[in-house]
């Protein structure tokens, strides 16, 4: 089976790769290396022995995507590429709604032309707004709080419309929680060359002494330790994730969370990460900061009952796998020496 993935080089994306290459599939990458580096593609080969075509196309490009669907008998399409920054699509609405729409509505019409109709397309909690309650389940209302959001909520409903039009469609959403962590191997993970805004990456490089404290933003909210809690999924887990989804692809357009059902704390994660990597992570409580939400967490029961997917790496894990990979790799994929360190507790 020949699997088109959009955004193949990026975090999520190699390391979908990775497990679809080693799962026996055949893959084909388009990416258009916007926020992503051909290395993370180089190293899934490494890692997996395997080869796999690779275009440096922009999703956007109907005629250039055309051209990859005649060249290869394409099953089915995992669509990833997009753009993913909350705070930048605050700033850039209209590139952020450019980007994430345009590609796909391109990407659907040159599937349509093929006959292809089984996608598996890239969502996020970030459609569920500031919910009600936690756990969330895939029932909930849906209202974004960003114009990155509103991208994912808009583009599951032209989803819905277009399996309205043609019941010939097989389509999955997949609301990711917060996708954390590395490749056990260290060679692939979250580039961090610049500042991140994300918490785990941020912790990171606070823990290999490049950033001087973590700022927690807010410890006043309405939580056990005052912290916001999040669902930290390991992105292995949510690699796997999207390989159940494909596998179990049915008529409609079904969506699914991606999460482990726990919700950890930002002090929670602190701790964990000063654990799992034997560094000093000294942080700072500040201010609030705008559009977080208190709690945020998965019920991911629909995903185990109907894919029989479930997330197996917990908090430890996740940290050691981080860390792994940010100190070897301390500017990302920029790094050009990797010095492999062994962990005392991996
Ligand atoms: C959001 C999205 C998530 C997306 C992620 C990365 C929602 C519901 N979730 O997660 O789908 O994967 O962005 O784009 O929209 N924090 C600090 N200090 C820091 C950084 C973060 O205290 O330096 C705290 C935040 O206040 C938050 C938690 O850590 O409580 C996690 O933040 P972050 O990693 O930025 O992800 P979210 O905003 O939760």
């Amino acid at each position: 089976m020949q699997i088109l993935v959009t955004g193949g080089a990026g975090y999520i994306g190699c390391h979908t790769v990775l497990e679809l290459l080693n799962a026996g599939f055949e893959v084909v990458v388009v990416d258009n290396l916007s926020n992503s580096k051909e290395t993370a593609l180089q190293r899934v080969a490494q890692l997996t022995g395997k080869p796999f075509a690779f275009y440096k196309i922009d999703v956007r490009d109907g005629a250039a995507l055309n051209m990859v669907f005649d060249e290869h008998e394409i099953d089915a399409v995992i669509h990833l590429a997009g753009l993913k920054a909350i705070d930048a699509s605050l700033e850039m609405p209209l590139e952020y709604y450019d980007n994430n729409l345009n590609s796909t509505l391109r990407l659907c019409e040159v599937m349509q032309h093929h006959n292809v109709k089984k996608l598996v397309f890239s969502s996020s909690a970030a459609v569920y707004g500031t919910p009600s309650m936690v756990p969330i389940t895939e029932a909930f209302p849906r209202a974004a709080t960003s114009p990155y959001g509103m991208t994912k909520l808009v583009i599951e409903d032209i989803l819905q419309d277009l399996y309205r039009s043609d019941d010939g469609w097989e389509i999955s959403l997949l609301r990711y929680f917060n996708p954390v962590g590395a490749h056990p191997s260290g060679l692939i993970g979250e580039d961090s060359n610049e500042t991140p805004n994300s918490l785990l990456p941020y912790i990171a490089q606070v823990a290999l002494g490049k950033l001087p404290k973590v700022r927690v933003f807010g410890a006043d909210y309405d939580t056990p330790d005052g912290t916001c809690l999040r669902d930290y999924i390991h992105v292995v887990d949510l690699a796997q994730g999207h390989l159940a989804a494909l596998r179990g692809l049915r008529l409609g357009v079904e969506a699914y969370n991606l999460g482990t059902g726990n919700g950890y704390s930002v002090l929670d994660v602190i701790a964990a990460f000063a654990k799992a990597s034997g560094q000093p992570v000294p942080y700072d409580i500040v201010a609030r900061r705008p559009a977080d939400v208190a709690a945020c967490y998965a019920n991911a029961d629909k995903a185990k009952r109907d894919l029989k997917w479930t997330a197996r790496y917990g908090l430890a894990e996740i940290c050691e796998d981080a860390w792994r990979w940010q100190y070897n790799n301390p500017n990302g994929y920029e790094t050009h020496t990797i010095p492999v360190k062994k962990l005392e507790n991996a």
